[in-house]
């Protein structure tokens, strides 16, 4: 969605599958913010059949081929969940659980990850924040540290599909700034 003119690829996924979700337009906003200075295109984790792991053999769902490919060859990637019951989405959970194995060794292992997490609430998902850390966790991904990038009452700073607020606007900046750190990191010691 967002073209970068630098060679940086990133994945978005965004945790929701509703069509005016404040998650995916919170992501969308992160594909602006980065302006020139990366692509990412987002993946569409709806499509993604419940994990079975009597499925997760040599003859995979297309869908799951996909995502794991398009992680595999991102730099690093964004993720955008509500909160559900002081968790993540079911959905992201679920695509994350397919692109996690084989277990500590998947395309996930070492690829910087930045997450964010939004509500129209008073706490913008911090209680999903812990969760994330976890997920990531155990993917042994890079997971991006600095302030927790929530967004309370998301409602307000999203207009026509569009994030809009600049206090937001700065924050998830700064998180974003600290992703391409991170993926300069990698690369510098690949090089
Ligand atoms: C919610 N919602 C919610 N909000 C919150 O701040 N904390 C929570 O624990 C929950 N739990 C929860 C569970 C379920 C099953 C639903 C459907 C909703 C409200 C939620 O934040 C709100 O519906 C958001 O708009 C969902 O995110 P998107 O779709 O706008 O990205």
């Amino acid at each position: 969605m967002n073209k970068g003119t630098s060679d940086i690829q990133l994945l978005g996924i965004s945790g929701s599958l509703r069509r005016a979700s404040f998650a995916t337009a919170i992501l969308h906003g992160a594909g602006d913010i980065l302006g020139a200075r990366a692509s990412m295109t987002c993946f569409d984790i709806g499509q993604i059949p419940l994990y079975n792991q009597d499925m997760d053999g040599d003859n995979k769902p297309e869908s799951v081929v996909a995502l794991k490919q398009a992680i595999e060859s991102s730099d690093g990637v964004i993720v955008s969940s509500p909160e559900y019951n002081y968790g993540i989405s079911g959905v992201l959970k679920n695509a994350i659980d397919w692109a996690s194995r084989p277990g500590f060794n998947s395309v996930l292992k070492g690829k910087p990850v930045l997450y964010m997490t939004s509500s129209p609430g008073a706490v913008g998902g911090a209680r999903a924040q812990v969760h994330l850390l976890e997920l990531f966790s155990a993917t042994m991904s890079r997971v991006v540290v600095g302030p927790h990038i929530t967004v309370a009452a998301a409602q307000t700073k999203i207009k026509d599909g569009r994030l809009v607020d600049a206090a937001t606007i700065e924050f998830i900046g700064g998180g974003i700034d600290s992703l391409l750190r991170e993926i300069a990191a990698v690369r510098a010691a690949q090089s």
